[in-house]
């Protein structure tokens, strides 16, 4: 049985094979639902898992609420140019933090107010947040809780980059170690978000976030499917920015 009938449009997530560039999928249902009807399969593409990671952070995890100040370390890159949109929808005052060349993007999606890490440091400037996400993890945990409110959060997504830009040695897990040691000792939260997967009712949330015109993917570049080698070189080596996206 499924929700599904042949023809329908739908978007979603391959995770169980750790994802896929193909023509044809096979993919549970609960991991899929009918695409935003005003979203191309382009855009829909770009949505699933950095779109959930996004909702799952703000919602779920960090209990985001109309008026709170959330920070979002991160803001121009895959997640974070949708987080910054959902926790405007949900009614936040949001500070995002970017590149020089990612300000106006960022600022674009919605942003109260932007920080450029090359120039300015959110956790130096006296600024406090209900909730701190940083998908770049490249602070101390010392740093990230000197930016919270007594009661404030900080959700964290992936292991990052060092304050010298190279990968974590211990990657993501060695951030998620010292989030839980840390969290027994100090008042504030600390979550990680690991081994997330889009969820139909995740998926069917941003529809109603993306035709309700709050939430809108946004795409640095597409490649068509005989180009995923340049695809991925352009994501990892040039720095790019949002969502790169490939076509069928
Ligand atoms: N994308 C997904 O679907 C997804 C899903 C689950 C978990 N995750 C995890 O979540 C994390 C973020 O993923 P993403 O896809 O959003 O990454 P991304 O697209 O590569 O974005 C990286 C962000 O980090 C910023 N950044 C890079 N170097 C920095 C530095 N030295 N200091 C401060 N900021 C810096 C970038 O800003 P500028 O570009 O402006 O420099 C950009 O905003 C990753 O660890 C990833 O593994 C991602």
């Amino acid at each position: 049985m499924t929700r599904f009938r042949p023809g329908d449009e739908v978007y979603g997530d391959v995770c169980d094979m750790d994802g896929a560039f193909a023509e044809y999928v096979c993919v549970p249902d609960r991991q899929m639902e009918h695409k935003p009807t005003n979203l191309t399969f382009e855009q829909a593409a770009a949505v699933p898992m950095a779109g959930c990671t996004a909702l799952l952070g703000l919602r779920e995890v960090g209990r985001v609420t109309a008026g709170q100040q959330v920070l979002i370390n991160g803001a121009s890159g895959g997640v974070g140019t949708f987080a910054v949109q959902i926790a405007k929808a949900f009614g936040a005052k949001v500070t995002a933090v970017c590149s020089t060349r990612n300000i106006e993007l960022v600022r674009s999606l919605g942003a109260d107010r932007v920080l450029d890490y090359t120039r300015e440091d959110f956790a130096r400037d006296g600024q406090r947040y209900d909730m701190v996400f940083d998908l770049v993890a490249n602070r101390s945990l010392a740093d990230l809780r000197r930016a919270l409110t007594p009661s404030g959060v900080v959700v964290l997504s992936g292991g990052g980059v060092s304050r010298n830009g190279r990968p974590h040695v211990t990657g993501p897990m060695g951030l998620t170690i010292k989030a839980q040691v840390a969290s027994r000792f100090v008042r504030h939260r600390l979550v990680t978000l690991s081994g997330m997967s889009p969820t139909a009712e995740l998926l069917a949330d941003l529809r109603e976030l993306i035709e309700s015109g709050q939430v809108l993917p946004a795409i640095d570049r597409t490649f068509p499917l005989a180009q995923v080698p340049e695809a991925i070189r352009y994501l990892e080596v040039e720095h790019a920015r949002a969502k790169v996206v490939i076509t069928v």
